[in-house]
């Protein structure tokens, strides 16, 4: 039995995450356990996508919060629990750390390696472990399957990668984003030695995923009717719902295990088409798919990973992307909610979200293009529709 404190708590934790978009669904609503022994963990960010899951489950962990930003977004209260500090790591300004102590650091929105050298000279000595979120991205080869964490990392092809600016990046993000990532990571290493974990996740997804990548593809399945399947329905697609990611982040706080970890899921080989049925199985409706060959969406100029959120044919440079090893982070307690729970989620997220936003998604085809895409497909007298078959 919870005790009343734990229960009085809990219940406070889910008003102050009500409060905020998407983040009443990641308070359990059965209290969770109470950590062994409480950490001061300190939250580089915070207040973004995955930050305030972070914030929830090591609150509902019984830990105590201090979370570094800004203050440009919207925070709930915690109920008084967290502590709230600003600076900005883009001018260096991280005096709000000073002198202070914490048994872990996550750094949640660093790409720059000299966020990381700022960081450490901050911090270096002054917390006992330090948790960088890096990506996927850092890889050299997104093609091969299976990529392991040992797999070569992308290079860094300027002359002084601490000398990038959030402006550098900016304007060459497509270019930089791995190799920075990668460096940052190398760069946390000379900060903090041995005590430090690299969290690589893949496509982060779910509530409060601005980006609609992942959000897209639902949204696509209930709307019904035809819908174009790329692919011949085998190609495999990864993904973590940010509530798994972050409550893994203050797992990994608690453990300090140190290590570099493909934070990606689910935890078997998700086919496209098991994936789209898994949609529809929370959406409903009538439905019918298509395939399409890539090959023939390549002809057409369809952009994956662009027009086609998060997928991506068999000789695509991100192929690998879909299949990443993820054992070690699951050997090391990553686990995952069922797809219908994220998908089921999602939806209410989105619902809820401003008109302008439903309206219109960041990532995907149009509906209109994806129609022309189908005549296109029939008028070479292919595919009469496959599938479900009840549209
Ligand atoms: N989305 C994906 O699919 C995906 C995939 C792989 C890896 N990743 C990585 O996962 C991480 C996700 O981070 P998140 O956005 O979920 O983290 P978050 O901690 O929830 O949000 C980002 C935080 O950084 C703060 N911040 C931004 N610029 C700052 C500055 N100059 N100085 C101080 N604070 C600043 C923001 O607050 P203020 O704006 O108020 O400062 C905000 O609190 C990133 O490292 C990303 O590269 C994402």
């Amino acid at each position: 039995m919870p005790s009343r404190r734990a229960v009085l708590k809990s219940a406070a934790l889910a008003a102050a995450a009500s409060a905020l978009p998407g983040l009443s669904s990641a308070v359990t609503p059965a209290p969770v356990a109470a950590a062994g022994k409480p950490l001061r963990i300190l939250i580089l960010g915070g207040t973004g996508f995955t930050g305030p899951f972070q914030v929830a489950h090591a609150l509902a962990r019984g830990h105590q919060v201090t979370v570094f930003n800004r203050g440009r977004r919207p925070v709930p209260e915690w109920g008084g629990q967290v502590e709230q500090l600003q600076g900005d790591r883009d001018t260096g300004d991280l005096r709000a750390l000073q002198g202070r102590e914490w048994d872990v650091c996550i750094d949640n929105p660093t790409t720059l390696p000299a966020w990381v050298r700022d960081a450490g000279q901050v911090l270096r000595g002054r917390v006992g472990h330090y948790i960088f979120i890096s990506s996927i991205s850092v890889y050299a080869d997104g093609r091969p399957v299976g990529i392991t964490e040992d797999a070569p990392l992308a290079r860094y092809a300027g002359a002084d990668p601490l000398a990038e600016t959030p402006a550098s990046l900016a304007a060459d993000m497509a270019a930089l984003f791995g190799p920075l990532k990668a460096a940052s990571e190398a760069e946390a290493r000379r900060q903090f030695g041995d005590h430090v974990t690299i969290v690589r996740p893949g496509f982060i997804v779910g509530p409060r995923d601005e980006t609609d990548r992942f959000t897209w593809w639902p949204l696509r399945v209930s709307a019904g009717g035809e819908m174009l399947v790329p692919g011949d329905g085998h190609e495999p697609v990864q993904f973590v719902d940010g509530r798994d990611l972050g409550e893994w982040s203050v797992h990994l706080a608690e453990t300090r295990t140190p290590g570099v970890f493909n934070a990606t899921g689910p935890d078997y080989r998700l086919g496209t088409d098991a994936f789209v049925h898994g949609l529809h199985a929370v959406t409903g409706g009538p439905i019918r798919f298509t395939h399409v060959p890539a090959a023939f969406l390549a002809g057409q100029g369809v952009a994956f990973g662009a027009d086609l959120p998060i997928w991506f044919p068999a000789d695509h440079r991100f192929a690998g992307f879909g299949q990443v090893d993820n054992r070690r982070a699951i050997a090391a307690g990553l686990r995952f909610r069922p797809l219908a729970t994220t998908v089921g989620d999602l939806l209410a997220w989105h619902r809820a979200r401003p008109d302008e936003r439903r309206r219109t998604l960041r990532a995907g085809m149009s509906r209109e293009r994806e129609t022309a895409l189908l005549r296109a497909w029939h008028a070479a007298g292919k595919g009469a529709g496959e599938g479900d078959g009840h549209a």
